[in-house]
Formats: structure tokens, C-alpha cells, sequence
């Protein structure tokens, strides 16, 4: 039997990752075997992390696993940054690997990975130039982006829709 492809899903501590469980469903449907490494605060309420853990089969990671222990997930064929932070973009584009997430990022270009973010990020922050330059850092190591989401304001009637599925579809060869 063939061994499905690995699917790394980063998660960060937007208000939309409450609703990651619909990416995860939606990898599987596609034939992923996914694993989910969430930033410290995205764990801490962000979203159901048991629900997410019997949904994949696996435990959350979070932080780094100590030196003797075997490594928790394979290697991953793909990632996936959903939703992706104002603060973890900047720290990823400038080489800051203070949580398992960002070392994961930082690592995932240099092994020839592909990497598909979906920003959650208000406007207000979005104009910000070092912003600005951490996509376009990140753009020229390869890295594919979904266009800008800050959700919707509450006279709109909440959220506009996230669309989870396109972080997968940029995962497809050109
Ligand atoms: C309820 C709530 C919702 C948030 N939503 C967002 C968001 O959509 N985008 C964003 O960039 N930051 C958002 N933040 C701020 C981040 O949580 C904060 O910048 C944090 O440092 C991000 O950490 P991380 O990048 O390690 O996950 C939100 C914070 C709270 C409390």
C-alpha cells in the first residue's frame, strides 16, 4: 500500500482558526495525511485542539520535541500557513525561529517544500512596509500566497467566508 503525502498545517492565533477543521477535512478528502503545528497562543483557545487531534489521529505540536525523542511527524511533502499571522509572517520572512511553527517555516523553503499561505490579516496592519517587504521576501524564496483576507466587519453580518480549500489549490503544480 502506498503511503499518503504528509501535509504540515500551521496554525497561527487569528479568529479564523477556529474553523481550521474544514482545511483538515478537505486535505483528506484530497488524499493528505495531515499533522497540525500550531504557534503557542493559536493552542491556548484559538481552536478545539482535541477535536483537531481526533481528526487527524495525532497529538498538536507545539513546541520542539526533546533530543532523544524520535521526531513526532514524517517529513512533510507540503505546508500549509492557515491562517497566517501579521506577527508570525514578519518573524518567518526575517529568520526568527522561536516556535516550532516558524522553525518550520524557515526550514521548509531550504529542503524544496512547497508552502501555500493564507494571510488573516486587518488592513490597518497589512499597510505596515515591513509587511509589505516580508511578502515580497518571502514571494522570491518561492512561497505562494492566497490573496489578502481581514474578514468581515459585524454590520457586514460577520465574517466573509475564509476559503480554507485555497491553500490546497496552490499547493498544485503550475
Ligand atoms: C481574538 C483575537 C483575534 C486575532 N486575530 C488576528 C488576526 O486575524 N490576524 C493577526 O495577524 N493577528 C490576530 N490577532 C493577534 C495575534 O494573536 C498576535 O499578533 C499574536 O502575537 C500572534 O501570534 P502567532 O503569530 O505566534 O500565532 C488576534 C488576537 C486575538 C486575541
Amino acid at each position: 500500500m502506498t503511503e499518503k503525502p504528509f501535509l504540515y498545517v500551521v496554525v497561527c492565533a487569528a479568529g479564523v482558526a477556529c474553523d481550521v477543521s474544514k482545511l483538515i477535512a478537505r486535505a483528506q478528502e484530497r488524499g493528505w495525511d495531515v499533522g497540525v503545528i500550531a504557534t503557542p497562543l493559536a493552542l491556548n483557545g484559538f481552536f478545539d485542539a482535541a477535536a483537531v487531534e481526533a481528526q487527524t489521529g495525532r497529538r498538536i505540536r507545539s513546541a520542539w520535541r526533546s533530543p532523544g525523542d524520535p521526531r513526532p511527524f514524517p517529513a512533510p511533502d507540503a505546508v500549509v500557513v492557515a491562517p497566517a499571522t501579521f506577527n508570525t509572517v514578519n518573524k518567518w520572512a526575517a529568520g526568527i525561529a522561536d516556535t516550532l511553527a516558524l522553525g518550520t517555516l524557515c526550514e521548509a523553503t531550504g529542503l524544496g517544500v512547497p508552502v501555500a499561505v493564507l494571510p488573516c490579516v486587518a488592513g490597518a496592519l497589512a499597510a505596515h512596509p515591513a509587511y509589505r517587504d516580508s511578502l515580497t521576501r518571502l514571494r522570491g524564496m518561492g512561497v505562494r500566497f492566497g490573496d489578502p483576507y481581514e474578514g468581515g466587519t459585524e454590520r457586514d453580518g460577520g465574517r466573509a467566508e475564509f476559503g480554507w480549500e485555497r491553500a490546497l489549490d496552490l499547493l498544485r503544480p503550475e
